[in-house]
């Protein structure tokens, strides 16, 4: 059976967490899919004014407001929910994504690469690259890693959730730079998996700096191809369904597989 896959595309509000919580709720409310990716922070918005403003909003997992929400639409649409929130755990604090399923189980990831005054906010995350076990309602299984935004911009990311043995790849993101929409078939393509970047729009500022979110949330599959994108500036939920056993043969041709094929002696692990 085929497992439908779906991005949620919108514009979070900065530190309106119960507003995004209801936006969310809405347009997730007709949604028939096995699998929904959200946004990076889409409970808190993105570019903090001020780490106390961050604070504010971190939450524990899987206590906080916006996983227990995530645990009851998940519940209610029988389908597995990966999503980007604000992590605090003692006094770190993290850029996360939970992957929330029906019964409750939860995960998470922590952004590793983080990107621009990130960098200064959140700790870089320190439970590597994770694959997931998934079954669908209809029992069919497939294999889920997940990675954050900026994680695109480097091929480790992906190719580190590749030899673990992801089918999918669930992207929660705030694009503001412009190339990812075009690189994320790059990835699934040299990686042989399906993609799910689930991307916000609009824009935020801060002291008279304003980042603009791009949106053009998509789904790519493994041979480059993308299969359903959202436009820059829409809310939006794009649902497409899949295989996961496309993503399992990773042979190019009759000589060439593009996993069994590395040659990891030949490459620089790090040059210093
Ligand atoms: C990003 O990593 N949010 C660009």
């Amino acid at each position: 059976m085929p497992v439908r896959v779906a991005y949620l595309q919108f514009a979070p509000e900065y530190l309106e967490v119960d507003q995004n919580l209801a936006t969310v709720e809405s347009l997730l409310r007709p949604v028939k899919a096995d699998l929904v990716v959200l946004p990076e922070l889409f409970t808190s918005g993105y570019f903090f004014r001020s780490k106390e403003d961050l604070a504010h909003v971190a939450e524990p997992i899987p206590e906080g407001t916006s996983v227990t929400a995530l645990q009851s639409w998940s519940e209610q649409l029988g389908a597995t929910l990966v999503a980007g929130v604000p992590e605090r755990d003692g006094a770190n604090l993290y850029n996360s994504a939970v992957v929330v399923r029906p019964n409750g189980r939860v995960d998470t990831y922590r952004k590793v690469h983080l990107f621009y005054e990130e960098t200064t906010l959140f700790e870089p995350g320190d439970l590597g690259f994770q694959v997931f076990e998934e079954e669908t309602s209809d029992g069919t299984s497939y294999r889920l890693g997940t990675m954050v935004c900026f994680d695109w911009y480097y091929p480790e990311a992906a190719r580190t959730l590749a030899l673990k043995g992801a089918d999918l790849i669930a992207h929660p993101s705030n694009l503001v730079l412009p190339h990812c929409p075009d690189s994320m078939p790059v990835r699934a393509r040299e990686n042989h998996v399906f993609t799910i970047t689930a991307n916000r729009h609009g824009q935020e500022e801060k002291a008279g700096e304003t980042l603009e979110f791009i949106g053009l949330s998509e789904v790519c599959g493994p041979s480059g191809d993308i299969l359903e994108r959202a436009d820059e500036s829409t809310d939006t939920v794009g649902v497409v369904e899949v295989d996961p056993h496309d993503a399992r043969d990773r042979r190019i041709n009759k000589h060439n597989d593009v996993l069994r094929d590395r040659r990891p002696e030949a490459y620089a692990s790090d040059p210093n």
